[in-house]
Formats: C-alpha cells, structure tokens, sequence
C-alpha cells in the first residue's frame, strides 16, 4: 500500500491544536476544520495531472495549466460535511457526492444511511473527506461503495488518522492512499482516536 502522506507544517500544527483543545468553541472548531481541510486537499491534490492552456495576460500571451480530469469530492456525512465547502474552494471545478455513515458507538460498526454518487466514478480521481480515521470501518465501507460504482483512482483525506484505521484500509482497499494532518497515537477502549480531538461531528454540529 502507499505509505500515508502526513501534511507536515507549523500552520497544520496550529489547527490541529485548536482541534484537540477541548475548550475551542464550535464555530472556531468548524473554522480550523475548514482551514486544516484546505491544506490537506492541496497536498492531496499534489500529483494531480493538468494540461497545457493558451491564454494572454493583459502583456502578452503565456500557457497556464487546467486539472486534466475532473476530480470527484466526496464528503462523508456528518462530520465530513464540514470538509466540504474548503475542499471545493481549492477544486472548483469539482463534482461532488456524497455518503452518509453512522458508527454504532458500541459495536463500532457503521451503517450507511445515504449514497449519491455519479453514476460511473471510472476513471476519475475521488477525494474521500472524514475528518475522523479511527476503526477505518467508515472509511472502508464509503470505498466500497465508491469501488461497486467503478471509482479506480481514490484517496482518502483525512483531519486525523489511527494506526489502527490506517492498517484496516490497507488490508480493505490496498490501492488507496490516506493523506492526513496527523496520525495519532492508538484508539481507546471505545474507539475514539488517542490523543484525538473528541468527536468530531458532535463538535461542529452538536451532540445527536
Ligand atoms: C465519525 C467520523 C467517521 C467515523 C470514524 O463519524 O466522522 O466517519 O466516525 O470512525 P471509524 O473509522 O471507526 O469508522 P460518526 O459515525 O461518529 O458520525 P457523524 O459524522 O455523524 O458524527
Ligand atoms: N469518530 C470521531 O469523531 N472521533 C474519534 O475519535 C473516532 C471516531
């Protein structure tokens, strides 16, 4: 599998920061989640292809460069949510799906409650937005639905990662990259991220 990228800078470390505090309000909660995501997405975008286009500045006549195929921005609901808007800010030409996963919190298995995607994902890059790779059930169940409608070419992008997650989707889904702002340490007994940042649906839009 390809080794996870961990997006390594002293402004991702102060978002996280604001993450984990457990006295950040919500509205600057939801803030650094949108913040952090645009600096993921732009290294999860660092090997996307473009191609050449002509076109003149207000001097002369120059070649810039366009994405090369449209990339498919799929958030996971809830928590996901709140990666949406950042993520198609720095893509805009994106389309965007989405998935909607609950955790049982005691068995730890989640269940999908929604899935509109585009017909055929073949061929197009997919950006998978969870904030949260804890068991890496979610994660694996949103690829497989992504994979029964063809997508070939996914990576998942995430706020924070667990090893132990990280490992489930290697042995699920072997081709997919994980591109993160950390990999903590473990999960607790309850499958929460160590150290982590708590729940990261409840914290931007209230416990359920
Ligand atoms: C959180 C998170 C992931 C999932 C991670 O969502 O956003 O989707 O848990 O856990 P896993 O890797 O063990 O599957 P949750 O199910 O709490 O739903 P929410 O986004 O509605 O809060
Ligand atoms: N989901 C979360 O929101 N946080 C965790 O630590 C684990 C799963």
């Amino acid at each position: 599998m390809p080794e996870p990228r961990i997006v390594r800078h002293p402004l991702v470390d102060v978002r996280l920061t604001t993450l984990r505090d457990e006295t950040t309000d919500r509205a600057s909660f939801r803030a650094a989640v949108r913040e952090l995501t645009a600096m993921v997405v732009y290294e999860a975008m660092r090997h996307a292809p473009t191609r050449p286009v002509e076109l003149r500045t207000p001097v002369t006549t120059t070649t810039g460069a366009e994405l090369a195929t449209p990339t498919v921005l799929v958030p996971v609901l809830r928590a996901g949510l709140g990666m949406a808007e950042a993520a198609h800010a720095q893509v805009p030409g994106a389309i965007m799906g989405f998935v909607g996963m609950a955790r049982d919190e005691e068995t730890l298995q989640p269940t999908t409650y929604l899935a509109s995607l585009p017909a055929s994902l073949a061929g197009r890059p997919v950006l998978v937005l969870d904030p949260m790779l804890a068991t890496g059930g979610s994660m694996a169940g949103t690829i497989d639905l992504l994979v029964e409608h063809g997508a070939d070419d996914v990576t998942a992008v995430c706020l924070v990662a667990a090893p132990e997650g990280i490992a489930r989707l290697a042995q699920a889904h072997p081709g997919v990259g994980v591109v993160a702002a950390a990999v903590d340490e473990r999960l607790n007994e309850h499958g929460y991220i160590v150290p982590g940042l708590g729940d990261a649906g409840d914290r931007q839009f209230g416990a359920m």
